[in-house]
């Protein structure tokens, strides 16, 4: 399998500030989408900015498509790519950008095709309107066509469906899956987990300069659902020295999270321990009125740590 991005211990300090990248390492293959997902601030755009040569790496090394990062310039022309923040030529027609921008890199699709362009980012309509009145949602579509013109192997995009109606975004996902499918490799970013996964083989999960978690997003959920909240209702309500107390007799992982009106909120190891606390709870007088299994999205498990 051909490596289209190889990050090597890679590190980012804006001037004399914290690192903000503090080590990366990944290798993303033909073919692939991978999704890095973060908080605000996480570093997305910064590693995103330094590998496609908008902005200079402070330590370690980079390779795109077998070009080392000081050659970056020579795997530029098969590279698109949409930045966070994007110049569009607001006093022009949406259309005529494309064609115009399309141009400039040597695209050489027909009239017809930049209309189907728009049309597959979800801007039918808004062909003949200048870019100036188009809405956020509006401009970063047309940044999304844009990083496509050239027919680029690896197309980068910083966030494409933040902002937008969740109509579009899946318009949006459903492109990358169509890109996918034409063998193109994909890295995009966001900050919502539940959403990156659908698209993405490997997510990677950006918090404090590194890569937290790496995986695909089954391993990401089975990872979460090694560990599972409950909510119990009994009289009495249990309390948390009760919970120690049941977490010894039983050996288990039993661990106390609150009480919330008539419930208590645990979490335990693996759902064996649901039956065996049950019985306990029985065979000891508590009244028991009711047992949940909260589900927990990627999001609760992973970023809100
Ligand atoms: N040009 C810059 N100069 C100094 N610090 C910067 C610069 N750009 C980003 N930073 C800092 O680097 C950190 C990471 O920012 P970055 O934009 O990479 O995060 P992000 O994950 O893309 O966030 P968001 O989800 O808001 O887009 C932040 O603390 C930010 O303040
Ligand atoms: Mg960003």
């Amino acid at each position: 399998m051909m490596e289209i991005i190889k990050i090597n211990q890679l590190t980012k300090k804006y001037g004399g500030t914290t690192e903000v990248l503090k080590g990366i390492d990944l290798t993303v293959h033909q073919g692939e989408v991978f999704g890095f997902v973060g908080h605000n601030g996480a570093g997305k755009s910064t590693l995103i900015h330094t590998i496609t040569g908008i902005i200079n790496k402070s330590s370690g090394s980079f390779e795109i498509m077998g070009f080392p990062d000081k050659q970056i310039d020579k795997a530029k022309k098969e590279m698109g790519v949409m930045p966070d923040i994007s110049n569009l030529y607001e006093h022009m027609k949406g259309i005529h950008f494309l064609r115009y921008m399309g141009e400039l890199v040597g695209d050489q699709r027909s009239k017809k095709d930049y209309e189907s362009l728009m049309k597959d980012v979800g801007l039918e309509g808004a062909e003949k309107k200048k870019i100036k009145s188009y809405s956020f949602g509006m401009k970063k579509k047309i940044s999304i066509a844009q990083a496509l013109l050239g027919n680029p192997n690896l197309i980068i995009l910083d966030e494409p469906t933040s902002g937008l109606d969740p109509e579009s975004a899946i318009k949006i996902r459903k492109l990358v899956t169509r890109l996918q499918e034409q063998g193109k490799t994909i890295l995009l970013t966001s900050h919502n987990l539940d959403e990156i996964d659908k698209v993405s083989d490997r997510v990677g999960i950006l918090s404090d300069g590194v890569i937290k978690k790496l995986g695909t997003p089954r391993q990401l959920k089975e990872e979460m659902e090694a560990g599972l909240s409950i909510s119990i209702r009994t009289k009495p309500i249990l309390q948390e020295d009760y919970i120690q107390v049941l977490s010894k007799k039983l050996e288990m992982d039993l661990n106390f999270v609150e009480t919330k009106k008539e419930y208590t909120l645990l979490n335990v190891a693996s759902d064996n321990d649901i039956p065996k606390l049950s019985i306990e709870l029985i065979d000891s007088g508590v009244l028991l009125y009711e047992i949940k299994v909260e589900q927990r999205s990627l999001e609760d498990v992973f970023m809100n740590t």
